[in-house]
């Protein structure tokens, strides 16, 4: 793992704006696997200012979503379609049918599961993954739990999640209390993986990350054993970490 920790958020956001720049540039037909959540707005608004300055061009690149809420519309605010759309889609050159995010309002959510996974096999899968960390460690909507999932599934949340994620929402109540998201294994095979993190309620998650047993009950130590991931924090992030550990921006 390489990690790079930056003065503060907005530091943070332009270093993982720039590696998607130079993955973009290197291969215009990337697939990138993209997340939501509040950590990865400022990167999106640094390739909206790229895109805007013809710096980078979207034409040919193909997006997956890590996960979406179970049953929740499309059209709903607080829906990762919507997030996606307001974030970063609708400020783009992005091709409508190059995007991918999985169907919470699929009829047979099973068949849902599979056609996703299938999906991102067949377009020789995800060239760079991003990341961001929740404060028990799920990455996409992986839960601690007892075994890593495979494939992807749908979830039951855990409270803390609801309560972490109820922010967004206008009451507890509202937030759905399933998700569907990309599987552990489905998102180790991305060939290269970006985690983010900010702030100080994301340190023992990232502690743990990087220096914990390799454990289903902290979701992302899995990436210990990847062979391409890179860590980008600010230094509340880092904040448990020995400075000797990684590289200063
Ligand atoms: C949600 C998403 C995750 C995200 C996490 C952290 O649960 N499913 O992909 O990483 O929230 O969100 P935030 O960046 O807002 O702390």
């Amino acid at each position: 793992m390489r990690i790079l920790v930056c003065k503060n958020y907005d530091e943070m956001s332009k270093k993982a704006a720039q590696m998607i720049l130079s993955q973009v540039t290197l291969k215009p037909d990337s697939i990138l696997g993209l997340a939501t959540g509040s950590t990865p707005i400022g990167m999106y608004k640094n390739l909206i200012d790229m895109y805007k300055n013809r710096i980078i061009d979207f034409s040919e690149v193909k997006t997956f979503n890590l996960d979406e809420y179970y049953k929740l519309p499309v059209d709903n605010d607080q829906s990762y379609h919507y997030f996606m759309d307001d974030n970063l889609f609708n400020h783009i050159n992005i091709n409508r049918e190059n995007i991918n995010i999985p169907n919470g309002m699929a009829e047979n959510i099973e068949e849902e599961c599979i056609r996703y996974d299938e999906k991102i096999k067949k377009s020789n899968g995800i060239d760079i993954q991003v990341l961001g960390i929740g404060r028990n460690a799920h990455i996409g909507f992986n839960e601690p739990t007892v075994n890593f999932e495979k494939r992807t599934y749908v979830v039951e949340l855990q409270e803390s999640t609801r309560m972490a994620n109820s922010r967004f929402f206008n009451s507890l109540d509202e937030v759905p209390k399933k998700a569907i998201t990309m599987g552990t294994g489905s998102i180790f095979e991305s060939k290269k993986i970006m985690l983010l993190a900010s702030g100080k309620e994301k340190a023992k998650a990232i502690y743990d990350t990087i220096h914990g047993k390799i454990t289903p009950e902290v979701p992302a130590s899995i990436l210990q054993l990847h062979n391409d991931v890179v860590v980008i924090l600010d230094e509340e992030a880092a904040s448990l970490l020995d400075t000797k550990e990684y590289k200063s921006l």
